[in-house]
């Protein structure tokens, strides 16, 4: 019987694990395992160990997800085990940032994302989509392909020219080089809490300064010259720059400019490439499916290019991205830490508790979707949502701290399926091993290898 807000239960079931280190080996070593075994195992409300005296409470149910995003989210921070292997090289960007500084800078960045903004970066977005589309042609047929590095070098472009203009996915690109570098760097260390700091000059911790002070310097002289010239831009810096707080007049310092340039690159590259990877594996495995979205991409008047002007006009390649996000999130789970007690699903959960939001459990969980493991698109159909609870489908998160990019990922999505599916049928080379790595975003290990054969 569960509690009420007087009477809270106190001892949520869960895992106890090793007596020294818990769970947090199991944890590290497989989470989206782990995730689902204590599911299965306890429920949709967990509470693991995962060292003495530090409990990680896990949320399968979407009203405890509303509860910590939305209703309670000033009760929430992000944990610093997340918050520092990304603020090393994003500084205090929107990703990491918290209180008023956050606050501030959601406010100045929010028009760059503006609709009206959107579809001008759109223009950039199916442009490069047609003429990657172009470079495959070039590929032979009968070659194997993995189309998940072509989507990482396809997104990668996309984030920089959107963002400022210029084409990381180059080989000449020193930023792109020294982005890689660090990308990995926070990999590295989001996944291994015992390396030795970053001021130890350890080999690894050398390279990625290295590479942070180009990153740094090449952002910095990128925004200043900006300031001093006098043309007019369309892409994200260029609103970046412009913004200015309504209430004090102020726009943003070159450092917090830098920082939020930086997280922009962190947060939205790999995610949409990570997504679109498994949309192939998916629609490989799914021929029928594929050539139903391939008709209707080709159904556009005079069989041209999809543009931003055409999206309404795609709802089932829309669904397929959304749908693909429900079995492989790209966050498949978000961290957060209380910073006083509250109650989700009527226990009591302490100050400085751990909590995790689930994804990757709640979008396959069967109170809420039917076959849940199955691929059928047709759920997000306009009108298919079979009254789900609104957090039973959160791959952007939710509230305040939502993602920013969301509708800039959407449309990214759907314009590079569109731009692939109207000239190519995808076809999965069989017999291939494939498994979700959780690394940082959830992507296809160790990537996609098909076939692209020309329509
Ligand atoms: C399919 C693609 C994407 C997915 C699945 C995704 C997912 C998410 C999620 C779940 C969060 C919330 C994290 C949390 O609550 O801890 C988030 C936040 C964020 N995302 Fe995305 N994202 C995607 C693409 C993008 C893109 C394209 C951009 C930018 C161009 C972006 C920028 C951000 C930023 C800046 C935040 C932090 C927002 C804040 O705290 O105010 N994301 N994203």
């Amino acid at each position: 019987m569960p509690g009420t807000l007087n009477s809270p239960r106190t001892q949520p079931p869960g895992p106890r694990g090793h007596w020294l280190w818990g769970c947090s080996r199991e944890l590290q070593r497989d989470p989206l395992g782990f995730y689902e075994r204590a599911w299965r195992e306890f429920g949709d409300f967990a509470r693991v160990r995962i060292v003495p005296g530090m409990y990680l409470y896990m949320l399968f149910r979407p009203e405890d997800v509303e509860q910590v995003l939305v209703r309670n989210h000033r009760n929430y921070r992000k944990p610093d085990f997340f918050n520092k292997p990304l603020g090393s090289v994003a500084g205090r960007g929107l990703v990491t940032s918290d209180g008023e500084l956050w606050k501030t800078q959601r406010k100045l960045a929010q028009p760059a994302f503006h609709r009206d903004r959107l579809a001008v970066l759109g223009v950039t977005m199916a442009e490069a989509a047609n003429s990657f589309v172009e470079e495959l042609s070039q590929h032979p047929a009968e070659q194997p392909l993995d189309i998940q590095q072509a989507m990482s070098r396809l997104t990668l472009k996309i984030a920089g020219e959107t963002l400022f203009g210029a084409d990381l996915s180059s080989e000449a690109s020193s930023l792109g080089g020294a982005f890689k570098t660090a990308f990995e760097h926070v990999h590295l260390r989001m996944n291994n809490q015992m390396l030795p700091p970053e001021w130890v000059p350890t080999a690894e911790n050398r390279r990625f300064r290295k590479a942070k002070a180009i990153l740094d310097r090449v952002v910095e002289e990128m925004i200043q010259a900006r300031r001093r010239e006098n043309v007019v831009r369309n892409d994200l810096l260029a609103t970046l720059l412009a913004s200015r707080d309504d209430e004090t007049g102020q726009g943003m310092s070159d450092t917090q400019l830098r920082d939020e340039v930086l997280t922009l690159l962190l947060a939205g590259n790999d995610t949409v490439g990570a997504a679109l990877s498994w949309c192939w594996y998916l629609l490989g495995q799914h021929p029928q499916i594929q050539e139903e979205v391939a008709a209707e991409v080709r159904s556009l008047p005079d069989g041209r290019a999809p543009t931003v002007a055409d999206l309404p006009a795609l709802p089932l390649t829309r669904a397929v991205f959304e749908e693909t996000m429900r079995l492989y999130p790209p966050a498949p789970g978000q961290p957060r830490q209380t910073l006083g007690p509250d109650e989700l699903s009527g226990y009591a959960i302490p100050k400085n508790a751990y909590v995790m939001v689930c994804q990757w459990v709640i979008h396959r969980h069967p109170e809420f979707w039917t076959e849940p493991d199955v691929f059928n698109p047709r759920r997000f159909l306009p009108g298919a949502d079979e009254g789900r609870p609104k957090f039973s489908y959160f791959p952007f998160g939710g509230g305040p701290r939502s993602c920013i990019g969301q509708h800039f990922a959407m449309m990214e999505g759907i314009l590079i399926l569109a731009a692939v599916l109207r000239r190519f049928r995808v076809e999965l080379i069989p017999g291939q091993t494939i498994e979700p790595d959780t690394t940082f975003t959830l992507k296809p290990k160790p990537g996609v290898n098909v076939r692209l054969w020309p329509r």
